[in-house]
Formats: structure tokens, C-alpha cells, sequence
């Protein structure tokens, strides 16, 4: 059987998004057998060939309230949209909700709104929130679809408003895995490990016994 390829492709500008990507890429050969997966840092490298991937995993950090970081702001530019052309895709952004709570994670809506009004690309990876600072909290419940099946305390957050958010089945996402290296430094690994179960899941990738 061909292997899938899996291209996980970030900008850094302080390496915590490239570090990010080592154990999103680590996460998935822990977990699946027979894979190809290629790590691309946009800076070093530029962009990929988006042709010879099927699926794509994409990082980054936020900057300058609420702005993608700077490399990927060109790569978004110089990148002909139908290059992405029903992709599959799905986001991990790094943020700080206390510092920026306004703003959290910011990149992770822009590149959907890209990736899903220009490019039509097929965005998986979804990412349940319980956000303390709304009322979302008072009818805080995991969500019913079984590829949210994650524990509730990896859900949790803290900030006041949000690019990233949206909603699926009536209940509030980030449109991919939101992480937070200085408040909730201690959910990564964990999140990380869900996210990469579910994205092996909506992809049908072949699990390891
Ligand atoms: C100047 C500056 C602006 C930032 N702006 C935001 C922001 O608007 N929203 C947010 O969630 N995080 C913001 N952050 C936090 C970064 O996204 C976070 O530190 C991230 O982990 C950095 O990733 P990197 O090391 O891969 O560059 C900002 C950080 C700095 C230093």
C-alpha cells in the first residue's frame, strides 16, 4: 500500500513553532506505520511543492496583535491559490492568551479564512474550546461528535476574543489546535497527542496497534 505524505510546513521567528512541529512530526511516527512526513521551515526553505503532498500541517505563531508571523504573510502573497486546491489541511498556531488575550491566536483564522474562501482547501482539526472568559463556560460540555472525543481539560482557555474561533455543531472551535507555551505550557504534549489521534482519524491514516 503507498504510504501517505504528510508535509508539516511553519514559520518561526523565535523557534517555539519549529520545536512545536519536531513533536507534531515525532507524535505521528509514534503513531502511525509506513509514513512519509517532511518538515519545511518557510524561512529556511520557502513553501513546499504542494503537489506532492496529500496532506498538509500547518504552523504558526501570532505576532504584532493579532498578524500571521512574517513568513508566511509572503509565502500567503506568493502562493497561487489553486496550488491548495482541495487539500487537506489542518492548523496548529502558538499563542499567549494572557499577554495578547485580545488577539489569541489570531493566525490560526487567517490562514483558514485563505486556505477555506480562496484556496478551497479542506480544512480538518477542528479544535473544541471552553473559554473562560465568555459564558461558554456555563454550558461547558464535550462535544458530541466522536472525533472530539477529548478530554475536557485539554479544552480549556483563558483570553477575551479570537480570530481563530468559530463554530462547529453549535459549539465554539478554533479552526485548528491552539497552543500556549506560557500559561498552558503543560497541556502541549497532551494536546498534541489528541489532535494528531483525531487528524489520523478524519484522514483514515493507518493506525498502529
Ligand atoms: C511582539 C509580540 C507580539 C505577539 N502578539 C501575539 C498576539 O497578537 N496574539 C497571540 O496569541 N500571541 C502573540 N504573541 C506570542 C507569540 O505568538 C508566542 O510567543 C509564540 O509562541 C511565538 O512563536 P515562535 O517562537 O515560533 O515565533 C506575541 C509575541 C510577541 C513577542
Amino acid at each position: 500500500m503507498k504510504s501517505p505524505k504528510i508535509c508539516i510546513c511553519y514559520g518561526t521567528s523565535n523557534g517555539a513553532t519549529a520545536k512545536t512541529a519536531k513533536m507534531i512530526k515525532e507524535e505521528f511516527f509514534s503513531k502511525i506505520s509506513n509514513i512519509q512526513i517532511d518538515t519545511f521551515n518557510l524561512y529556511e526553505s520557502g513553501p513546499p511543492d504542494w503537489k506532492n503532498y496529500e496532506f498538509l500541517v500547518l504552523g504558526s505563531p501570532t505576532y504584532y496583535n493579532g498578524q500571521l508571523q512574517d513568513d508566511w504573510s509572503q509565502t500567503v502573497l506568493s502562493t497561487p491559490p489553486n496550488e491548495l486546491q482541495n487539500k487537506k489541511v489542518a492548523l496548529f498556531g502558538l499563542g499567549d492568551q494572557e499577554s495578547y488575550c485580545f488577539t489569541f491566536v489570531d493566525s490560526l483564522g487567517h490562514l483558514a479564512q485563505w486556505l477555506l474562501k480562496e484556496c478551497k482547501a479542506k480544512l480538518a482539526g477542528y479544535w473544541p474550546v471552553q473559554n473562560c472568559g465568555t459564558a461558554d463556560n456555563l454550558i461547558c460540555k464535550q462535544l458530541d461528535d466522536s472525533k472530539f472525543k477529548i478530554p475536557f481539560s485539554l479544552t480549556s482557555y483563558c483570553f477575551e476574543e479570537s480570530a481563530a474561533l468559530t463554530t462547529y455543531q453549535n459549539r465554539p472551535v478554533f479552526y485548528g489546535l491552539a497552543l500556549d507555551q506560557y500559561s498552558q505550557n503543560e497541556l502541549t504534549n497532551a494536546r498534541i497527542s489528541f489532535w494528531c489521534e483525531s487528524l489520523i482519524n478524519d484522514w483514515n491514516l493507518n493506525m498502529r496497534n
